[in-house]
């Protein structure tokens, strides 16, 4: 098939990105394209490795807090879950809070039809209003929602995934969205000891390292790359400084290769950035919500401080200092 054929199905920003990320000397890839069907059945397997602490911290803390979410969350108010995914924690605040209205908010239509209709077949009386969208980009919720109590639900430390600039911007997106008097529940992932999360993100069973490598895949099968995905290495750092896990590919040899028609090198040692997931402790996630224009009500976190999930609030727009 041409090559111009082949290319007219990429994603024009999958495409932008990977061409100017592969320029060297600091490479880098946007963590979104990792999920792709593969590595979003990838990233599943993660979340249940025996490794990969923060799903069950998080699971759990969310199973414990159903009487304070109750306490502190009308009944009938409509939930916005940004990037719902397989919204595998979901009925755990449904069933706390009891929401008229669920909007589910995802990039992947197809993913989120399925995980609506399972969601619908446990919650028949719910009104379940998907929404297809990239959560980060300007966009409206469905028009008979917006008198009603919001709450958003970001679980899961995907906030972590974004570096604290572009993190604020996201917080301040969804407080724009929600709007005045609207809740936040979301999931950060705290700092702990390396002997902790190194192995969360580099598993003896070897699935990080397959979601790693499946980007370059990715790359190969979307646009018409020939990246000997061999010749890389998943690596992962703690970066104190900056409080994150950073994922890279690392190139054991030296290699040339096409994509979309361009041609690239890599020596042996050079790595391609793949992913930033941030840490915090208390201070710092307060912090971060307050500049994103959210207070922080009420904050769980499992006997070990190894997740807590925050009931935030919309911080009232002042104009006073
Ligand atoms: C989606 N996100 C919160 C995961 C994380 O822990 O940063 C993605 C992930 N990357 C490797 N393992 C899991």
């Amino acid at each position: 098939m041409p090559e111009t054929a082949l290319l007219l199905d990429a994603d024009p920003q999958f495409l932008a990105d990977v061409l100017s990320g592969l320029r060297g000397p600091r490479r880098a890839i946007p963590a979104r394209w990792f999920y792709d069907e593969r590595g979003s059945e990838l990233f599943d397997e993660i979340t249940r490795l025996p490794e990969y602490y923060p799903t069950r911290t998080e699971t759990s803390l969310l199973e414990n807090c159903r009487d304070e979410f109750a306490a502190h969350i009308s009944q009938g108010s409509a939930v916005i879950e940004f990037g719902a995914g397989s919204a595998t924690k979901t009925p755990l605040l449904l069933e706390a809070i009891n929401p008229a209205i669920y909007v589910p908010i995802d990039i992947s239509g197809d993913y989120l039809r399925s995980s609506a209709s399972t969601l619908q077949s446990r919650f028949p009386d719910l009104n379940i209003l998907p929404v297809e969208a990239d959560f980060t980009q300007p966009m409206a919720l469905p028009e008979n929602i917006e008198a009603m109590d919001l709450v958003g639900f970001f679980p899961g430390s995907t906030i972590g995934n974004f570096v604290p600039r572009s993190g604020v911007d996201l917080l301040r997106h969804m407080r724009g969205i929600l709007g005045e008097g609207a809740k936040l529940v979301i999931g950060f992932d705290r700092i702990k000891s390396e002997d902790i999360l190194i192995p969360a993100y580099d598993d003896a069973a070897g699935v990080t390292a397959a979601f790693n490598l499946n980007l370059l895949h990715r790359i190969n099968r979307e646009l018409d790359g020939d990246i000997p995905v061999d010749a890389f290495l998943h690596e992962i750092r703690w970066n104190d400084q900056e409080a994150r896990i950073e994922m890279h590919l690392r190139c054991g040899r030296d290699v040339r290769f096409m994509v979309a028609g361009f041609e690239y090198s890599m020596c042996q040692g050079d790595a391609i950035h793949t992913e930033n997931s941030h840490k915090y402790d208390l201070r710092s996630l307060r912090m971060l919500l307050r500049s994103g224009c959210w207070t922080s009500i009420a904050e769980y976190s499992d006997p070990q401080n190894w997740f807590t999930v925050v009931l935030a609030e919309a911080t009232p727009i002042q104009t006073a200092p």
